[in-house]
């Protein structure tokens, strides 16, 4: 059966991107077959960004496809004055397209005197001028509330899960490296239908995690250890050493952002991981990908959400077998 995706097309969307993911967006411009908008992109000599959208889109419903991913500060930027951009040249509907929500990690005031990024970010594109977010697997759910515009919430399960499934993996547990990420495992063991775990993990800087405990049993067992992001790959070798000291089997991890900053591939490369699974929210460069590390893309699950929110379409079916809800 075809996608919704694949039946429509009336030439009144347009896709636009910056320079963080072109491949992702040039990818669900292929889904949905229609060619990416011409942005030409630049810097002045000191660094500032220059742009200027060489398509007429006065009257559209314009999608800007742009994870805020490394450097963050940058594809953020660009972001904020691409909206500007298509603002101030009357298109009809601004979507931002964050299929990597950054700043997200910083999100209540849970010591004195340190900001709310997440809520700052949201602000930011709310100003520049964006009509609705399209975002995956946020960090908290709740980031939603802090946007006064509609939000459409995706989530890569169904994407990550078919993966899993295929592999037939026997005496599963899922696992949840901290306590924040228990309601996304929980959707994944409802998914295999199996049981839950959790790593009580303490984290002690930006780098470094301490595991304290594990709640429920997984000697025995293969386990997939499931969490939003890596950043340091602290928090998942740290689970997966402990894992194994519980007697855990085969562990694989199923995280959905690859942020991966510093050694984190080294780390992973020399840890007890056995497959690390991600998707293309966020490109992985030449040196991050090896043998251990495979990436799943969601660029159709992208393309399906983008067209039904141009049709005004329900969303929610996109996670009918996940568990989830949009
Ligand atoms: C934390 O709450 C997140 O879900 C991730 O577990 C965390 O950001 C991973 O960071 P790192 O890879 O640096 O340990």
């Amino acid at each position: 059966m075809k996608k919704f995706h694949q039946k429509n097309n009336d030439g009144k969307m347009v896709l636009l991107t910056g320079g963080a993911h072109p491949a992702l967006a040039k990818e669900i411009a292929k889904c949905l077959g229609i060619p990416l908008g011409d942005v030409l992109l630049g810097r002045f000599p000191e660094g500032e960004i220059q742009l200027q959208i060489r398509d007429n889109i006065r009257g559209k419903d314009v999608f800007i496809i742009q994870p805020t991913c490394t450097p963050p500060n940058e594809s953020l930027m660009e972001l904020l004055i691409l909206i500007d951009a298509a603002r101030r040249a009357s298109a009809k509907r601004i979507t931002a397209v964050l299929p990597f929500f950054g700043y997200a990690r910083q999100d209540r005031k849970d010591r004195p005197r340190v900001p709310i990024t997440a809520k700052l970010v949201a602000n930011l594109i709310v100003s520049a001028g964006a009509n609705r977010v399209l975002t995956m697997d946020l960090h908290a759910g709740q980031i939603q509330g802090f946007f006064d515009i509609p939000v459409d919430h995706l989530y890569s399960i169904n994407v990550m899960g078919q993966y899993f499934k295929k592999k037939k993996i026997k005496d599963l547990v899922v696992v949840s490296p901290d306590v924040g990420g228990i309601k996304m495992a929980r959707g994944y063991a409802k998914l295999f239908n199996c049981d839950l775990a959790i790593v009580d993990k303490r984290r002690e800087s930006a780098a470094k995690t301490h595991v304290m405990h594990i709640i429920g049993s997984v000697a025995g067992k293969n386990v997939i250890i499931i969490d939003d992001m890596i950043s340091t790959g602290g928090s998942l070798v740290e689970a997966a050493k402990a894992l194994r000291n519980a007697g855990a089997l085969d562990i694989y991890a199923n995280i959905v952002h690859p942020v991966l900053a510093g050694s984190a591939v080294e780390r992973i490369k020399h840890s007890d991981i056995k497959e690390l699974i991600v998707t293309n929210s966020i490109p992985l460069g030449e040196e991050k990908r090896i043998k251990k590390i495979t990436q799943l893309s969601i660029a159709e699950l992208l393309a399906d959400a983008i067209c039904r929110i141009h049709y005004n379409v329900s969303i929610s079916t996109l996670f009918s077998s996940a568990g989830v809800e949009a």
